[in-house]
């Protein structure tokens, strides 16, 4: 069996923390709130939570642009309140992990007021500026939010700074020394407090080619994509391997990256030596997006592709180390609404993609209300969107020819506002959330239909189910063959179906799932004769004939 290790076995929530609970009335999610509701993520078993950027922020884009990494913005409370949320989380066994958002900072970020404020002051060097042709920009890149990665410094002549995101957050030089040294000392001094790890922003980024010039467009806005230039660039490996052996390794943490990285380099990035302990793949998550990035259009994926997404992922990453588990994101819609027809969506299905991605080889995130089965919110203008990226992707769906009602349609299909609605815990008023008169982002109105309250008092719920998967992992006689077991795809050129199995010294699982709304039959595995689990209550005959009816998941076992 592989190495044992103690983020192989957790189970990890990822709190969204301006939309979970908020404690002081003032509509945003805070620190304290989260406190509160440890208890809840306790029942529901998971044993890591990873929360969104705290850090002091402008909030230009969702708190991924940090503006003093050492402190707490006082929006989500203080640092002692943040000790006191490591200290809950202790006692009740459970580990906290925080963003790490070092591609970039805010502009409001000390570091970068001084490079402003002084082009000759040693600051100037933990960014990246570069001098203008004739009037123009260094190069035509855009970012990945549709505007050029080139900003003009104020009050300067000819001279720009980069941006691989907003304009408001401005790219870190990491070619820059003393820069990385502050960079790991920040890290040390969060580990140092007992913090359980990092998930790493936008970490393939780091390392730039810059190259000036005019390059050929890949759009209607003359602009081409900056990822040519900045991601996973020859010689990255060296930073990440410094940062690894300066802060995470000694420490024992939990990382994951934010990191397609190409097969090849797997073993480099999650080997057992590896940079991070897991990488979060996006081949399934971004299925739905065309490979421009232009997420306005739609890309016509199928399941028969998502299946093979997911086995692909699940054979490479096993061959070269550890995997991260997940179906929503704070940058991604709502699962149910992305996988499954509007007239499908129930808990039959969404029980069933529970069972799907839980039980795969890899560690489990589940995003904040996905336990609760969370739907897309459906705003009626833009004005109701908050995030930045949804107003350029509406920008652009616009300047690509769609009219305003389908540009909004879009929105409403894939806007990452659609995962960043206040949690639904019960039939109050704001679902619970907040006692203020306005919430700083809508509440979806079917809170009434879905909240926490009501699926915890029912036994066959959303929650309970997920509750279950939990306990299945947990459970000392399946856990090493759900954890470390193989992972051995079944059925492949089968549509309708996805089966695979784990198994370990002989012992197997089988999980079993239909995608479709029709009943599929398949062969009889009579040698699964345990049941372990399904999301029908008159449950599948052990011993007959695998046929699963609409959305059916079963998990059984050989033992
Ligand atoms: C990551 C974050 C996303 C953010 C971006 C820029 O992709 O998940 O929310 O907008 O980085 O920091």
């Amino acid at each position: 069996m592989e190495n044992r290790e103690w983020w192989k076995e957790s189970v990890v929530y990822q709190v969204y923390p301006k939309s979970f609970q908020d404690s002081d009335g003032d509509g945003i999610g805070d620190i304290q709130g989260i406190i509160q509701r440890l208890d809840y993520l306790k029942e529901l078993g998971v044993d890591v939570v990873w929360i969104c950027p705290i850090y002091k922020s402008p909030m230009d884009d969702g708190g991924y642009d940090i503006a003093d990494y050492y402190t707490i913005d006082n929006m989500f409370g203080t640092n002692k309140d943040f000790d006191a949320l490591l200290e809950k989380a202790k006692m009740l066994g459970m580990k906290v992990l925080m963003d790490l958002v070092v591609n970039h900072t805010s502009d409001e970020h000390a570091w970068f007021q001084e490079a402003l404020r002084d082009p000759e002051s040693k600051y100037r060097d933990y960014y990246v500026f570069s001098e203008g042709i004739d009037g123009q920009p260094p190069n035509n890149w855009r970012t990945y939010f549709g505007e050029s990665a080139w900003e003009s410094v104020p009050n300067e002549d000819n001279m720009y700074y980069l941006h691989a995101f907003t304009k408001k957050q401005p790219d870190l030089n990491w070619e820059n020394q003393e820069m990385r040294e502050e960079i790991y000392q920040m890290i040390n001094y969060w580990l140092d407090k007992g913090l359980g790890g990092f998930r790493i922003d936008a970490i393939l980024n780091i390392k730039k080619r810059i190259e000036k010039g005019f390059f050929e467009p890949d759009g209607e806005d003359g602009l081409v994509f900056i990822g040519h230039w900045i991601l996973n660039q020859p010689g990255i490996e060296v930073w990440l391997k410094e940062m690894n052996d300066r802060t995470f390794q000694p420490h024992n943490s939990m990382t994951v990256a934010e990191a397609n990285v190409p097969s090849e380099r797997l073993k480099e990035y999650i080997g057992s030596q590896g940079f991070f302990s897991m990488v979060f793949d996006f081949s399934y998550t971004d299925i739905d997006v065309p490979s421009t990035g232009e997420w306005f259009k739609f890309s016509g994926w199928t399941w028969e592709l998502m299946k093979k997404h997911i086995f692909t992922n699940q054979l490479v990453t096993q061959e070269n180390g550890w995997g991260a588990l997940y179906l929503e994101n704070h940058d991604q819609p709502r699962s149910i609404d992305k996988y499954i027809p509007a007239s499908d969506i129930n808990d039959y299905s969404k029980k069933m993609l529970a069972t799907l991605f839980m039980l795969l080889r890899g560690t489990p995130f589940i995003y904040q209300g996905q336990e609760l089965g969370m739907t897309n919110i459906q705003m009626d203008s833009m004005e109701e969107y908050d995030d930045i990226a949804t107003h350029d992707q509406y920008s652009r769906a616009i300047l690509s020819g769609f009219s305003p009602e389908e540009a909004l349609a879009a929105m409403n299909r894939r806007s990452r506002d659609n995962s960043r609605t206040p949690m639904q815990w019960n039939t109050s008023k704001n679902s619970g959330f907040s006692q203020a008169e306005k919430t700083w982002m809508k509440v979806n109105p079917n809170y009434h239909m879905i909240n926490a309250e009501a699926e915890l008092v029912k036994a066959d719920s959303v929650f309970h189910y997920y509750r279950q998967l939990i306990l299945l992992r947990r459970d000392s006689r399946y856990q090493d063959t759900l954890v470390y077991g193989e992972f051995i795809p079944m059925n492949e050129q089968e549509d309708g179906t996805i089966i695979y199995q784990r198994v370990l010294d002989g012992k197997k699982v089988l999980v079993a799932i239909n995608y479709t709304n029709q009943t599929q039959s398949t062969e009889i595995l009579t040698e699964f004769d345990q049941y372990l689990l399904g999301n029908y209550d008159q449950p599948y005959q052990v011993g007959a004939k695998l046929s699963l009816r609409p959305y059916e998941s079963v998990v059984l076992a050989n033992f």
